[in-house]
């Protein structure tokens, strides 16, 4: 092939004009645009753990000594730590490096070309990225006004075709959580289910012991909130031994690291330390609520995640968030259809919330 136009021919049609994923901006890149030195850039637009991981994942990744080895592909010793964890059998277990490659290896063990995935949108975009990917046509059923999902017409949307239904439990961007009876209205329709509890520390409900009883049923955690590893990249799914086996064939090998195990290890030795720190970001959450609730410019909704989703009531969200970054505060930002001018503000510690209402206040008084 001569050029690179000939090459771009040969790609996949239906990925041709695909569009990615849209992740949060990095503190690297706003060199200039900040009004404020990078280091002070206060970061609340990615949910991250502002406390960081436990200090004895610190420890460990220095003792480290065993990088130039390959993790064990069978990610034994890890599935067994997550099983104490959960309870559940080392069998039910699959670790990757995020939950969002446990996403995507899902659609990929179920979705081929015309098969449909029911996504109860506004929600995690991934859920969209891995089924168009794979060449699976989205089913979007829209959340109610207060972002609840819309069980009847969920199960109207269901088709000979569904072989997937996406539910994120609280939900990302919006906060809010199912109720466990209208999940398991949908986990009855036999389906497979995916039940994404990324921040399910943050909110204490979880269908995952019912995986026992609902062979379709999918439960997928993560460590990067909780347990601050957002950049080690580790999450993990429990699922029925069959498809847990399944989905070992397909994984990319080796794809937990020998890091990632070593900080799963401590921060599971570290419960007591990593559970007062979610504490904390529980308790902010909720000082935050109140105080963005007494703003006029924004309409706080009520979270049980590490973020609070928020109407911007005056002005637009785009402009909002121009200001917030050049102040040095970071959050994200939506102007969609189903997301018309609104921020996702993840929780951080106090002097976080203090510095973001004092600049809101500024802006309200402007
Ligand atoms: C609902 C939801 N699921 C999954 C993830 C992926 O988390 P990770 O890949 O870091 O484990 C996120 C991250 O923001 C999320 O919001």
């Amino acid at each position: 092939m001569s050029d690179s136009e000939g090459i771009e021919k040969l790609i996949l049609s239906r990925l041709s004009d695909f569009v990615g994923y849209s992740a949060s901006t990095s503190p690297d890149t706003l060199e200039g645009k900040v009004d404020v030195p990078l280091d002070r850039v206060i970061k609340l637009n990615a949910n991250e753990n502002p406390y960081g991981c436990s200090p004895g994942v610190l420890r460990a990744l220095a003792a480290c000594t065993d990088i130039h080895v390959y993790p064990d592909d069978g990610q034994q010793s890890l599935r067994r730590l997550l099983a104490g964890y959960t309870g559940v059998d080392a069998a039910n277990i699959v670790a990757g490096p995020g939950s969002n490659t446990l996403i995507d290896f899902i659609v990929r063990l179920f979705i081929g070309t015309g098969d449909e995935v029911i996504n109860c949108v506004p929600t995690f975009d991934i859920y969209r990225f891995s089924t168009q990917i794979c060449g699976g046509t989205l089913v979007n059923v829209n959340r109610d006004a207060q972002f609840a999902v819309d069980v009847k017409a969920v199960k109207n949307a269901i088709s000979s075709k569904t072989k997937l239904i996406f539910l994120a439990t609280p939900n990302n961007p919006t906060g809010n959580a199912i109720p466990q009876k209208d999940i398991l209205e949908i986990v009855e329709t036999d389906l497979p289910v995916v039940v994404d509890e990324a921040y399910y520390e943050f909110g204490g409900e979880t269908v995952l012991p019912l995986t026992a009883s609902y062979q379709n049923l999918m439960v997928l955690r993560s460590f990067s909130k909780w347990a601050g590893l957002a950049g080690l990249r580790v999450g993990y799914g429990v699922f029925t031994p069959r498809i847990a086996d399944r989905l070992m064939s397909i994984k990319i090998p080796h794809n937990v690291s020998v890091v990632a195990e070593i900080a799963v290890r401590e921060s599971l030795a570290d419960l007591d330390y990593l559970r007062d720190r979610v504490n904390a970001v529980i308790a902010e959450r909720e000082r935050l609520y109140e105080a963005l609730g007494k703003l006029s410019l924004l309409k706080p909704y009520p979270s049980k995640a590490n973020f609070i989703f928020c109407q911007v009531l005056k002005g637009s969200a785009s402009g909002l968030y121009n200001v917030l970054q050049r102040r040095g505060i970071l959050v994200r930002y939506f102007d969609t259809p189903l997301l018309k001018d609104s921020v996702r503000i993840s929780v951080g510690k106090p002097e976080h919330t203090d510095a973001l209402i004092s600049v809101l206040r500024e802006i309200e008084g402007s």
